[in-house]
């Protein structure tokens, strides 16, 4: 479970970007040094608006839309349900463990890549329908908020069970930049290039990333790469994919049948009618993409989207369990649909089970399964669980219900952070959940600074452990960081980056002096006793943390914020398929740091002795364990010349004395691209020029403070719930 990938060849941080697919997109954002994209300003709270939404009136108005058919995409069986809760699902489908990154908390399915990838196809239209009603409810309800809010109503308003609702998602106005979406060059309709296929060379899953090809959310309908035979490769490809979003064999199920029970596929014609994706598309179309040249503009009968046709079930608009009885009760054979796609059909299928065709109910036609839907009758395991749901329907509703609330829910971060009235009361382990913390009190901190000052504990070791503690922290999907303590459990505590032995010696001491302070606390505290030693000045402190139980703590889920590298503690114990320097960028991405915070870190870090183990690489300095400038000082030195070391790959170089040739420093790429890239340079430049040693500090404990604190929800949040 690395977050980076660490074997086969190497790739480019960001893979292959909107520009390379769409090298005439507008430029739009070389607006952005004039100011940021979003036009609601810095001072829109979305938080705040949407607690002063009229949530009823809203989920009043999305139950009269499902059946609102309009003539320019008239809604299959009268009901747009089924659609609303793909284009929630593939909102919320594309969130992947390995970074948090992906998920519907911004409302990225607006914006390419994903507006267009092949497997979002038509679901322009679907956003499109919900535009008068978002134009209505203004900035009370986020594009982001509203396609999963849809996808819930849609669910109940076909009698489907819904666990809850929390909102919060705020949008963004632009693209995301810093997000790997893979290297290939053609989509997954364009070519094979499947990311798990034992007969490829690239037989793992690449990085962070979640899907079996590019462009697709998951895996593919009609088999790994497009077989439909593969069974035992389908259910692999299933169980990786859905692994990667931190789904189980049970959840798989429950979604994958709770989904399917509604709705249709949709390929009747030719997959070659249709035009250019949003991106790509016309300016006449007005952001709409794949427009069809087929019978009656593409629409209702002649729609293409997948290229399969048909419906899972015999009544696609309503919740039933027809799902696991027709897959399980029939035989099934290949067939092809009428745009050429793989598809199963069920063998003597009986009148009463077909199901109406979606554009006029007199007509029948026979029901189908996805090849991947067929894994869940072909699969030993999956078939098991068919087989318990399938006799269990309240077992089977409770647990779409809850795997649906994980799905949309799971990239929003600590529950606090759920607003409006339908947020669940009980806790689920994947939030993470935290115990309310107490605010200790001026003199408990003063009593513990004292305590943790005289304990021994030197400047480096409570700078590595604070530092490790808050730097899980990831702002993609709001997880990790330093409140719960989870630095002193399991997984945490025992990673190789975190230095077990020094860390259970610096918590076991911290442990024993903090009185009624929490731990989480007392480990921050730790941090900013080591900064004030180091001559920081004052450091400021915010406490009211929490701690975490182990039992509160889903240790596989954790496995997955493990740094394989941290750049800002220069371990790098094997080479990446990145750039170690590219690895820096993306966790300074994922703290939500500048490239000044970034640079003032690590220049710190480095002389505060925080590197990894005992390793001298970066420690520009021969006053250790102090908050200088030294770090730019040395780097910027005309004095010395660098080389790379014989045999480190390009990762560690050597500087030595332009005259006597002597060893001065080591370092690693991590250390000297802040002298080798200019813009980095630049920044590095300021810190080391007559007065930086002042501003360093000042911006060093400044960023740092932002670190202790990026997962502070509890505190932000509160006001929300008052
Ligand atoms: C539609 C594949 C999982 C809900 C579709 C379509 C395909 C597909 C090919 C047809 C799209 C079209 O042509 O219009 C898959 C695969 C999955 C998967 C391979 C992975 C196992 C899910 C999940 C959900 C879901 C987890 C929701 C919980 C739906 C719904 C539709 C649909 C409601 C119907 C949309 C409509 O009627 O317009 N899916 N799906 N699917 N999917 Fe899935």
């Amino acid at each position: 479970g690395c977050p980076v990938p660490h074997d086969g060849a190497s790739r480019a941080l960001l893979g292959r970007t909107n520009r390379d697919w769409w090298p005439e997109m507008l430029a739009v954002d070389i607006l952005q040094p004039n100011g940021p994209a979003n036009p609601l300003g810095a001072d829109f709270d979305y938080a705040e608006a949407f607690n002063a939404l009229d949530y009823n009136a809203l989920k009043a108005d999305l139950h009269a839309l499902m059946t609102d058919s309009q003539p320019w995409w008239p809604a299959d069986y009268g009901h747009y349900g089924p659609f609303f809760i793909r284009m929630a699902w593939h909102a919320a489908g594309t969130y992947r463990t390995g970074d948090g990154r992906g998920g519907a908390n911004s409302g990225q399915q607006r914006f390419a890549p994903l507006d267009s990838w092949p497997d979002n196809g038509n679901l322009d239209k679907a956003r499109r329908l919900l535009w008068p009603i978002k134009q209505k409810y203004g900035a009370n309800i986020s594009w982001a908020d509203l396609f999963i809010l849809a996808g819930n109503v849609a669910i109940e308003s076909m009698g489907g069970p819904v666990f809850g609702f929390g909102g919060g998602r705020a949008d963004v106005f632009e693209p995301e930049k810093d997000i790997y979406w893979g290297t290939e060059d053609q989509w997954v309709n364009e070519g094979v290039q499947t990311r798990l296929d034992p007969t490829k060379e690239m037989n793992d899953i690449d990085g962070p990333l979640a899907a079996i090809q590019m462009g697709l959310i998951y895996v593919n309908p009609e088999g790994p790469g497009g077989n439909p035979h593969d069974d035992a490769g389908m259910a692999r490809d299933l169980r990786e994919t859905f692994r990667r979003m931190a789904m189980d064999d049970e959840e798989i199920v429950a979604l994958t049948a709770g989904g399917h029970t509604f709705g249709k596929a949709h390929g009747n014609g030719d997959a070659s009618l249709l035009g250019a994706a949003p991106a790509g598309g016309d300016l006449a179309a007005q952001g709409f993409g794949w427009v069809s040249s087929h019978e009656s503009g593409g629409i209702g009968e002649h729609t293409v989207t997948s290229g399969i046709e048909g419906s899972w079930t015999n009544v696609p608009n309503k919740w039933t369990h027809n799902y696991f009885r027709l897959l399980l009760d029939y035989d099934y054979e290949l067939v092809k649909s009428p745009a050429g796609a793989h598809q199963w059909q069920p063998i003597n299928q009986k009148p009463e089970d077909m199901a109406p065709a979606a554009w006029d109910a007199s007509i029948k036609v026979p029901t189908m399964m996805t090849t991947a839907d067929m894994a869940m009758k072909r699969d030993p395991g999956f078939r098991a669980i068919s087989e318990r749901f399938r006799n269990d329907h309240a077992a089977f509703e409770d647990a779409f219900a809850r795997a649906w609330f994980k799905l949309t829910h799971r990239d929003m971060g600590p529950k606090i952070r759920y607003l409006g009235p339908e947020v669940p009361a009980e806790d689920l382990i994947w939030q993470d959940p935290v115990p309310a913390g107490t605010m200790p009190s001026d003199a408990l901190v003063t009593q513990v600074k004292a305590k943790i000052r005289a304990s021994g504990l030197t400047v480096s070791q409570l700078v590595k452990v604070a530092w490790a503690s808050a730097s899980t922290y990831r702002k993609s999907d709001h997880r990790g960081g330093a409140n719960g303590a989870r630095i002193a459990l399991a997984p945490q505590k025992d990673w190789d980056v975190n230095e077990p032995a020094l860390l259970a010696k610096v918590i076991g001491t911290l442990d024993a002096l903090r009185g009624e302070m929490s731990l989480a606390d007392a480990i921050v505290l730790g941090g900013v006793v080591g900064l004030e030693m180091a001559g920081a000045g004052d450091v400021p402190f915010t406490g009211g943390r929490g701690d975490a139980t182990q039992e509160q703590t889903d240790v596989e889920s954790f496995d997955w914020l493990e740094p394989e590298a941290d750049a800002f503690r220069n371990y790098m114990p094997k080479k990446l398929r990145i750039k170690t320097e590219e690895a820096m960028l993306d966790r300074a991405a994922l703290l939500g740091l500048s490239v000044p915070e970034m640079t003032v870190l690590v220049g710190g870090l480095r002389v505060l002795g925080a590197n990894h183990g005992e390793r001298g690489h970066g420690h520009f300095t021969h006053r250790s364990g102090q908050l200088t400038n030294d770090y730019f000082v040395n780097l910027l030195a005309m004095t010395n010349v660098w080389k790379a070391v014989d045999g480190s790959d390009d990762e560690e170089y050597v500087a030595t004395d332009r005259k006597s040739g002597g060893e001065v420093w080591r370092a690693t790429r991590a250390d000297l691209v802040f002298g080798s890239n200019a813009e980095l340079r630049a920044v590095a430049e300021v810190y080391a020029q007559k007065g930086g040693e002042e501003k360093f500090k000042a911006d060093f404990v400044k960023a740092w403070t932002k670190v202790m604190n990026a997962d502070r929800f509890d505190l932000t949040y509160a006001k929300y719930h008052a």
